[in-house]
């Protein structure tokens, strides 16, 4: 595990935004598994600054996004296929042919997780995999389980991540209770990770989720063992470490 600390929100961002623009100019047509949340927004927006000026191009690229809710279409302002057109494919120049996140409006829960996986696979697995760090320790919306979940699987959304989730949403109601998302054994496998957390509320789950014991109680604790992991936190994030 290498750790990167940054002294705030815009240094982390640019920090994370090099590393995956060096993935993109080694391996133009990279696979990259790409999240949602506060978090990798600042990454977003350096990366189509870069692409604006002409120091990036993502025309081969690839993506596969971490998790969608449940019930929600691509078109609905709070779904994740919405908030990736809107902060990061449509200015990135990134064509909707090129990129791939779980269907909300699925009828079989059980085929669309199938499919993903497949997906993923057909694509020759994921090159780099951004990620967020949930409050409770979440990846994707790998939420703390008895066991770790492998592959593509719908969840239910546990009371606190249903909370921090409200701010988006005009009520409690209308949050969604369930998603999509990719196991942990997909975020495994990729071949190199990279996680960015910011501010002082993720101090206490940062450090453990890695500097404590691996646990599915902690999902995040499962990339300690990655042998390509970057951790990227700002200096609130990272007092604790
Ligand atoms: C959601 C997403 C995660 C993300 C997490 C943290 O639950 N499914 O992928 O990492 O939120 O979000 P934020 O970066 O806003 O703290």
């Amino acid at each position: 595990m290498k750790i990167i600390k940054t002294r705030d929100y815009d240094h982390m961002s640019r920090q994370a935004a090099n590393i995956l623009s060096a993935q993109v100019i080694l391996k133009p047509d990279s696979v990259l598994g790409l999240a949602t949340g506060s978090s990798p927004i600042g990454i977003y927006q350096q990366l189509i600054r870069w692409k604006e000026k002409g120091d990036i191009d993502f025309s081969q690229v690839q993506t596969v996004n971490l998790d969608e809710y449940v019930g929600l279409s691509p078109d609905h302002p709070q779904s994740y296929a919405y908030f990736m057109r809107k902060n990061f494919f449509e200015e990135a120049g990134i064509r909707p042919e090129q990129t791939h996140i779980p269907s909300g409006l699925a009828k079989s829960g059980e085929e669309e997780c199938h499919r993903y996986d497949e997906l993923i696979h057909r694509l020759g697995g994921i090159d780099l995999q951004l990620l967020g760090l949930g409050l409770n320790g979440h990846i994707g919306f790998n939420e703390p389980e008895e066991a770790f979940e492998k592959g593509t699987h719908k969840v239910a959304l546990t009371d606190s991540t249903i909370q921090a989730n409200q701010r988006f949403f005009k009520s409690m109601d209308e949050v969604p209770r369930f998603a999509y998302t990719m196991g942990i054994c997909d975020i495994m496998q990729a071949r190199r990770i990279v996680l960015v957390a910011s501010g002082s509320n993720k101090a206490e789950i940062v450090r453990k989720a890695f500097f404590g014991p691996v646990t599915p109680k902690v999902p995040a604790s499962i990339l300690q063992l990655h042998t390509d992991f970057t951790l990227v936190v700002d200096e609130e994030a990272g007092s604790l470490i």
